[in-house]
């Protein structure tokens, strides 16, 4: 009934279909599946659940390792994490997902496998380093968030595994303090340079309000998105372009290095935060044409956030909707962060009175578009945009309404 691979000398086990598609299981809810599931796995309950969600991002794209401002929310797609302590002092790990077990000791977890595992073990490896002392657990992952989709799911995983292994062996760990270890880990384990906003968003998330996050000082507040008949759709491209990465870390250099360049006559100034569009004529237009647009981008989409956030709290969607379009052309144009999919889905929503704004969301270069859409419209919406989009690119295109909802939190025990 299993079926064995060896990965780097670790034993992975894939196992048989039968454990987990079976039908009175499915309509289950997904908290009392992860039980069952995890009971057939380990012969015990867990001893927790945590579920931690993934995130939408409103604007303010790119300016989190910037200093600057984003706007998220944590939505109603989550990663779930069931462990309870081994009895053998070992690490014990099942994904639901990828139908894969995995067992390792303590001791061996700072290398890199390029798999699930790695966004758990990164989590120990950080706990390691930082001089907590876990044992042995055993730790089965689920959820229903979308991976590789842009709503952060990476950063769900970390959120709701170290959240459950500070519950699990008493470490006491502050939210924000679990939010910066877990940046680390995607730092260290999939070498993209990440802002903090995901793992925040996932970690701080609140039902029906969106965060507004000051990325140097942490300093944050939450503002109610209540925008009548209004809702929050992502379109996914189902693409993930694998340049991704690669890009990302090039754009937090570009900008780097504007900010170097205004520092040698603004020594106060310490990132784009600080920036101003005179400084940046002066200093960086002069010197490189390609630097100069990134970092545009960026001092604008700053002025933007807080501009936007006055239009939430005037309840003026249209303004709001109007921001998140000039954002898109600010990505695609000068960030050069898009790609021609979600270009497509953009453009053609960009006439139409049923939605107020669109942008893409997260890195960039695949993943999903967030729109805000009359309520009343998604349906019709939902069918033109699948037909248009396979005929005009042939992807299917997957539609999720999302709904604002609390960060990552203990459900059972
Ligand atoms: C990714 C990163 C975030 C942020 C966004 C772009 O989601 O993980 O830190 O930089 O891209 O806004």
């Amino acid at each position: 009934m299993y079926v064995f691979g060896k990965v780097l000398g670790f034993k992975i086990k894939c196992m048989d279909q039968n454990l987990l598609t079976m039908n009175d299981m499915m309509t289950l809810p997904y908290v009392q599946r992860m039980e069952v599931l995890f009971f057939k796995l380990f012969l015990a309950k867990p001893k927790l659940v945590v579920r931690s969600p993934g995130r939408v991002n409103i604007i303010g794209e790119h300016t989190d390792y910037n200093d600057g401002f984003v706007l998220p929310a944590s939505i109603n797609m989550y990663a779930y994490v069931a462990v309870d302590k081994s009895r053998d002092g070992k690490i014990h790990l099942y994904s639901s997902e990828y139908k894969q077990q995995f067992v390792t000791d303590k001791s061996n977890v700072g290398c890199k496998l390029n798999s699930w595992t790695d966004y758990v073990l990164g989590i120990v490896d950080q706990l390691k380093k930082n001089g907590h002392d876990i044992g042995g657990f055993n730790l089965l992952l689920g959820g229903n968030l979308p991976i590789g989709a842009g709503m952060s799911s990476s950063a769900a995983v970390e959120c709701a595994v170290i959240f459950a292994l500070n519950e699990l062996f008493h470490l006491k760990l502050e939210k924000i303090d679990m939010v910066k270890l877990a940046q680390k880990a995607e730092h260290h384990f999939t070498g993209v340079q990440c802002g903090i906003m995901d793992m925040f968003a996932s970690m701080f998330g609140k039902k029906g309000q969106v965060i507004k996050l000051d990325c140097r000082s942490l300093e944050y507040e939450y503002v109610p998105f209540d925008l009548k008949g209004i809702k929050i759709v992502l379109f996914n491209t189902n693409v993930k372009h694998s340049l991704a990465a690669t890009a990302y870390n090039e754009r937090r250099q570009q900008c780097e290095r504007g900010v170097a360049w205004v520092k040698e006559s603004f020594p106060e100034v310490n990132s784009l935060r600080d920036v101003s569009m005179d400084m940046l004529q002066e200093n960086v237009a002069t010197r490189d044409a390609l630097i100069y647009q990134r970092c545009k981008y960026v001092v604008d989409e700053n002025l933007r956030l807080l501009q936007a956030c006055e239009d939430l709290e005037n309840g003026d969607v249209k303004a709001l909707g109007k921001k998140m379009f000039q954002t898109h052309e600010g990505l695609s144009k000068e960030y050069e962060v898009s790609c021609k999919e979600l270009d497509f889905l953009v453009n053609s929503v960009k006439d139409n009175p049923d939605v107020l704004g669109a942008r893409m969301m997260g890195g960039g270069f695949g993943g999903c578009t967030i729109n805000l859409v009359r309520e009343e419209a998604i349906p019709v919406l939902a069918e033109r945009l699948k037909k248009e989009y396979f005929n005009a690119l042939g992807l299917t295109l997957t539609v999720y309404t999302g709904q604002i909802e609390n960060g990552t939190e203990k459900i059972i025990l």
